[in-house]
């Protein structure tokens, strides 16, 4: 399997650090600006460590790598976390950065598209911009871990999440305990 893993400029960039470190398969990363910064800001991963987690890395400007064209297959595409700005973007059909460009083709291809977006409170352009996206066959998974697993670390917490997420794709996993 092969899949494009996408960070942006979100609190909780800890998320796609994690679903990098679980998902099995190939993954091409594609960082934001503002990613990065974010990464920088929130934890004591470096970029280049970030980096060792993939399989290809792609500058965001480059618009001429591979997941630019539909014709580079993949199986998935996940932005984790994904700001509320790039989710405009996209609800909007503007691809003017490789993430962005990515995400689109992932749309046109009916591709899965899973948007993680860690926002709150949202307001109604919000709630739009996401509602046109799942209409468009987008997944939008919220970074909403749930409490009745009684977490007991910000682990558990983000497993939670990269559970969910993984579900999604079809991967085996042991991140959470399943309701019995
Ligand atoms: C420390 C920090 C945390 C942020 N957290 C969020 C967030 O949780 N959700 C969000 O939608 N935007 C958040 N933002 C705002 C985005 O970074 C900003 O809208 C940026 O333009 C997103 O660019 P990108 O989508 O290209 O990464 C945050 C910004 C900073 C500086």
């Amino acid at each position: 399997m092969r899949y494009v893993v996408a960070i942006t400029g979100c609190s909780g960039v800890r998320y796609g650090v994690r679903l990098l470190e679980e998902l099995e398969g190939d993954k091409e990363l594609v960082v934001s600006d503002m990613g990065r910064r974010v990464l920088e800001h929130e934890t004591d991963i470096s970029s280049d460590d970030l980096n060792a987690l993939a399989d290809d890395v792609y500058d965001d400007h480059d618009l001429f790598a591979p997941p630019a064209s539909g014709t580079h297959v993949i199986d998935a595409m996940i932005v984790c976390p994904c700001s509320q700005s790039t989710m405009a973007k996209l609800a909007a059909g503007v691809s003017d950065s490789l993430l962005t460009r990515a995400a689109s083709v992932c749309l046109k291809e009916h591709r899965k598209l899973i948007l993680v977006p860690r926002e709150t409170p949202l307001n109604t352009i919000m709630l739009e911009n996401e509602l046109r996206l799942a209409r468009a066959g987008a997944i939008i998974l919220p970074a909403s871990p749930a409490f009745y697993q009684e977490p007991r670390s910000v682990e558990m917490l983000i497993d939670f999440v990269i559970g969910k997420i993984l579900d999604q794709l079809g991967q085996e996993h042991d991140l959470f305990k399943r309701w019995e």
